[in-house]
């Protein structure tokens, strides 16, 4: 089943201290967003690819992905990632019945754990990979006190690739205009308009590149060979 690609790439990265956005960040000489948009070289993914970029970035964008040999549609992002996603989500045209939302921040995601989601959403119209956490999770109280500490056995740290069917992701969409509601992803907020979503165990490899250390891990993965 052909699936769509969605890259929100249109964040600054202002954690990661550089001058340009995360996505053109250089990883080994190449854009990080290249490395990512690499991992996805499967015959069922739905062209074009939907890059969402940051305000006033677009010859920067358009010329790193000159030498990508896929269509790009590249779309301006929103102050919030949700806003980058809703924009996305409108260019989305064509037959296919899937759409697969990856953070372009996020280049390790490996093709057994893309297709084992891509499955999971065909079969329960909503799905994400994500990961049990390893640490016990304090909750703050606001003011730097504990305040709770969830059942370890029960938390799982979220990820992308996440992939829905594309009247899911279109109702949840428009419920939270509707209704003002703001979430880091995409799998929460289709849960929050109703739909359950399915959660599949990704990879600690598929980690999402914020800061300088992350930058510096990623290299030294790529150095060593990883893929
Ligand atoms: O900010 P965070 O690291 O959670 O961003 C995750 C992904 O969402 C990144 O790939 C980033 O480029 C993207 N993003 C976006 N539009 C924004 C903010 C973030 O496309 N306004």
């Amino acid at each position: 089943m052909k699936t769509h690609l969605l890259i929100p790439a249109a964040g600054m990265g202002r954690r990661l201290g550089k001058d340009l956005p995360k996505a053109l960040v250089p990883l080994r000489g190449e854009a990080l967003l290249l490395a990512t948009l690499k991992r996805f070289a499967f015959p069922w993914i739905a062209m074009p690819v939907i890059v969402l970029f940051p305000r006033g970035h677009e010859a920067e964008f358009r010329k790193v992905l000159a030498s990508y040999p896929i269509p790009v549609e590249l779309v301006e992002g929103g102050g919030e990632r949700q806003d980058s996603v809703m924009r996305g989500l409108r260019f989305i045209k064509g037959e296919a019945n899937l759409v697969a939302i990856h953070d372009a921040a996020r280049p390790f995601v490996s093709p057994e754990d893309i297709s084992a989601v891509v499955e999971a959403a065909e079969r329960h119209g909503a799905a994400t990979l994500a990961m049990p956490v390893a640490d016990t999770i304090l909750m703050n109280d606001g003011g730097g006190f504990l305040h709770n500490t969830p059942d370890r056995s029960l938390l799982w740290a979220c990820q992308t690739p996440q992939v829905f069917q594309i009247d899911v992701i279109r109702a949840a969409y428009g419920w939270a205009g509707e209704n003002g509601t703001l979430c880091t992803d995409d799998a929460t907020l289709v849960y929050r308009s109703g739909h359950a979503v399915k959660l599949v165990r990704g990879s600690a490899s598929n980690f999402k590149i914020t800061t300088g250390s992350d930058l510096q891990y990623a290299d030294f993965l790529m150095e060593h060979g990883f893929s």
